[in-house]
């Protein structure tokens, strides 16, 4: 059942080309020129006039609306908002008739996520969802969504759930984009091109896995780590955090780069690992410096960098290469080294790592 690797996890970090694939597959039109979600049909006009859009989840799914937020901001320039389930069932948050929720979550079954579905259409929003089990309960709450097809996902920690929520809400960024005539046809034969390249590049990347569990047993004892990255980055590094913590129990902190020097940098000395998302995109400059501030203080550097780079390779202790793609989808390859860092510095420290302690894979109590 684990298809010969030793985890759940290992098995569906490698599985990840195959299930984006799945997610992507029969909705993106041979053309490349559209993208069709059938299960947004009925409700697309509402959606593409939406005044606003927010995106609510917990843990992994919370991270992946982030990237949600980027993405849509980005390509339809529809005002996007992120909030924790927990956190906006809770404060009495003003919705509008014409604000569009967007519930993201792997196993539907999520208490807070549901109930803060709920909340939202009793204040009139449409609510639509973006799942993974099929019939769970948040797809029969919700007016309409469209389900990340990556198959079952046994381990705690979620990784091909979380890499096909972002390929769902880049379609759907993709899609409101041409809608709203924010992006042109010719971007958006692009973008489709760059999202059909996503699983070859994960192939390549997953091709790093030793050097990968290389580098974790020489952070396997540490006992702090930081994830630093700007722009798409930014929940990558928080993602890659929550990794860490979750199945190794070494304390991690995902940040912007940026906001290092507004606190965490007192926090680097020659033992602190940080961990930079440094991949080229246009934030490449700044967080470049952002290395040399940590270098300064003798923090150790593992960079994940494009493949080629040069600048950071000089400048870093470790590098992990990742493919170059549309800065839009730099996100769901970064996230893929990561996740591999995390599982052999678990297994090293000899975690249980498909069932942490204390975790639960639904969390179906608030
Ligand atoms: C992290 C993790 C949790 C879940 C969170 C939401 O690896 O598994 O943080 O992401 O409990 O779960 P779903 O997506 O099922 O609503």
């Amino acid at each position: 059942e684990k298809g010969g690797f030793d985890h759940f996890m290992l098995k569906e970090i490698f599985e990840q080309p195959r299930s984006i694939k799945d997610t992507f597959r029969g909705r993106l039109s041979a053309d490349l020129n559209d993208i069709h979600l059938g299960g947004l049909y009925s409700v697309l006009p509402r959606l593409v006039e939406a005044k606003r859009i927010i995106l609510i989840g917990c843990g992994t799914s919370w991270h992946a609306a982030l990237l949600g937020e980027y993405l849509i901001e980005e390509l339809a320039r529809i005002p996007v908002e992120v909030e924790y389930a927990s956190e906006f069932r809770y404060r009495n948050p003003v919705i509008y008739p014409d604000d569009v929720v967007i519930a993201i979550s792997q196993s539907g079954e999520t208490a807070d996520t549901l109930a803060a579905i709920k909340l939202a259409k009793s204040r009139g929003a449409m609510v639509l969802g973006i799942c993974n089990v099929v019939g769970s309960s948040i797809p029969r709450e919700t007016h309409a969504g469209v389900y990340t097809h990556a198959g079952p996902e046994i381990g705690v920690a979620s990784t091909k759930a979380f890499t096909a929520q972002v390929t769902v809400l880049t379609m759907i960024a993709i899609l409101l984009g041409k809608h709203r005539k924010t992006v042109t046809n010719e971007l958006a034969t692009t973008l489709i091109n760059e999202l059909g390249s996503i699983p070859a590049k994960i192939e390549r990347i997953l091709e790093s896995n030793s050097k990968i569990e290389a580098i974790a047993r020489l952070f396997k004892d540490s006992t702090n780590f930081l994830y630093l990255g700007r722009g798409y980055f930014f929940p990558v590094a928080l993602e890659g955090a929550l990794k860490l913590k979750e199945i190794s129990y070494i304390h991690a902190e995902g940040y912007p780069a940026a906001e290092m020097k507004h606190g965490p940098i007192a926090l680097i000395d020659d033992k602190m690992p940080v961990v930079v998302i440094a991949a080229k995109d246009s934030s490449y400059d700044k967080v470049v410096s952002n290395i040399q501030e940590v270098k300064a203080r003798k923090g150790i550097v593992i960079a994940i960098v494009s493949e080629g780079d040069t600048t950071i390779k000089g400048m870093a202790d470790y590098t992990i290469e990742i493919p170059e793609v549309h800065e839009t989808m730099e996100g769901l390859l970064a996230v893929v080294p990561l996740q591999l860092l995390s599982y052999h510095i678990a297994l090293m420290r000899g975690c249980n790592v498909d069932q942490p302690r204390n975790l639960a894979k639904s969390v179906t109590v608030e």
